[in-house]
C-alpha cells in the first residue's frame, strides 16, 4: 500500500470555540497535529493574557488522555488594547502573537480594529517585543466587493504596515489570491502566509455554480480558478513563507444551512488527508512535509515536532455530520470520499 510518513504537523490558524463544541472539535485537531495557534475570536473576544490562559485550561481539559497536543494562544487585537498587555503577553510562554481582526471583517470581529493607523503604536510595541502579527487582511468596506477585499487590504492597510513596521513578523492568514501570494513572496521573511485546504481544493464554482452550497462558505471568500493556482503553487513550491494553516472553523450545522450562513469551513476531522489530496494532485507529495511540519514551526521559533504520522492511500467516507445530539456540526466533503487516511 502507499504510505507516506511526515514528521509530526503544527496547525497554524484554528478555531476551536469552547463548551461543547471544543469537546467534540478538539480530538480531531490533536490525532493529527502536536501543536496549534489557537484562535482568539470567541464570544467574548480573548484580549488578555489571564483570558488567555483560562482559555488554554479549557483546551487542556478537552484533550484526550491519550493525546499528545499543546494549544498555542493567541490574543485578539482591539483599538482598547493596551502596551503593558503587549508586554505581558511576549513575556508569557504561552501566548505566541496578536490576531488583527479589522472590524466587522468576518465572524465575532465586532471588536476588531476600527482604525488600523491608530492602533500603530501598538505595533511598534510588537516589532520591539518582536511577538508575531496575525492579520485577517481583508477590507470591510461595503462599497468594496467581496471577491476584492484582500486585494484591496494589501494596497490600502498591509504595504503601509510592512514598511513602517520592517521588523515585526506578520503571517498574513488564509491567502486566497494570487496578488497575496505576490505580495509575500515580495516581502522580507518577516512576512509569512498560512493557506487552508478548501483554498487549494475549491474555487468559487464549488460554492455557487449548480446551487448554493453553504459549507462551502468561508472568509475570505474562495476565489475564481487562477487564484487556487497561484495558491497550490505557492504551497507546493518549497517557499517556507508559506505554511499550514487549515483556518478549520465549526459552526452548527442549522447556523450554515439558512437564509444568513455563519463563515467558516470545518475540516480538522480530515485536515492532513485534505492537504494530502491537493499536494497529490500537483505531484508534489515530497513538499507536504515542509508546509505541514517544518516552515511554521521555524517562523514561530518553536522547536521542529518529533514522532511522525503516517498517510496511507485507503479511500474512506467522511460522515454527514460529527457531534452527539443536537450538536451537529457539517464537515468539509461530508458524504465524500477521500483518498487518504491517516494511520
Ligand atoms: O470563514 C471564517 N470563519 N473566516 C474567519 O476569518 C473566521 C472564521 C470563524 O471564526 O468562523
Ligand atoms: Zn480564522
Amino acid at each position: 500500500m502507499k504510505t507516506i510518513t511526515i514528521t509530526k504537523p503544527d496547525d497554524l490558524h484554528l478555531h476551536v470555540r469552547n463548551g461543547a463544541v471544543l469537546k467534540t472539535v478538539l480530538p480531531h485537531t490533536a490525532r493529527q497535529f502536536a501543536r496549534a495557534i489557537i484562535m482568539p475570536n470567541l464570544k467574548p473576544p480573548v484580549t488578555t493574557v489571564a483570558q488567555a490562559l483560562t482559555y488554554r485550561e479549557e483546551i487542556l481539559q478537552a484533550i484526550p488522555a491519550e493525546l499528545d497536543f499543546a494549544p498555542l494562544m493567541t490574543l485578539y487585537l482591539t483599538g482598547s488594547t493596551t502596551e503593558a498587555e503587549i508586554k505581558k503577553a511576549a513575556a508569557s510562554e504561552h501566548i505566541h502573537a496578536f490576531k488583527l481582526y479589522p472590524a466587522g471583517a468576518t465572524t465575532n470581529s465586532d471588536s476588531g480594529v476600527a482604525d488600523i493607523k491608530a492602533i500603530y503604536p501598538l505595533l511598534a510595541a510588537m516589532e520591539r517585543l518582536d511577538i508575531p502579527l496575525l492579520i485577517h487582511g481583508e477590507v470591510t468596506d461595503d462599497a468594496c466587493d467581496i471577491f476584492d477585499r484582500e486585494r484591496a487590504f494589501i494596497d490600502t492597510y498591509l504595504t503601509d504596515i510592512t514598511d513602517n513596521f520592517p521588523g515585526l513578523r506578520i503571517v498574513l492568514e488564509h491567502v486566497t489570491t494570487a496578488e497575496a501570494v505576490q505580495f509575500v513572496q515580495a516581502s522580507s521573511t518577516n512576512v509569512a502566509a498560512t493557506i487552508t485546504p478548501q483554498h487549494l481544493l475549491f474555487n468559487r464554482n464549488a460554492l455557487l455554480a449548480g446551487g448554493i452550497r453553504p459549507h462551502y462558505y468561508c472568509l475570505p471568500i474562495i476565489k475564481r480558478e487562477s487564484h487556487r493556482l497561484a495558491l497550490v503553487e505557492a504551497a507546493t513550491s518549497g517557499n517556507p513563507k508559506f505554511f499550514l494553516g487549515t483556518d478549520s472553523a465549526p459552526h452548527l450545522t442549522s447556523l450554515k444551512e439558512t437564509a444568513c450562513g455563519c463563515a467558516g469551513c470545518y475540516s480538522a476531522h480530515a485536515a492532513l488527508e485534505l492537504y494530502a489530496e491537493a499536494f497529490e494532485r500537483a505531484d508534489a507529495l515530497d513538499k507536504l512535509e515542509g508546509f505541514a511540519s517544518f516552515y511554521g514551526a521555524d517562523f514561530y521559533r518553536l522547536p521542529r515536532n518529533s514522532g511522525t504520522v503516517t498517510l496511507e492511500k485507503t479511500a474512506w467516507k467522511v460522515p454527514p455530520t460529527y457531534g452527539k445530539g443536537n450538536l451537529s456540526i457539517t464537515p468539509l466533503k461530508a458524504n465524500e470520499e477521500l483518498g487518504w487516511k491517516l494511520q
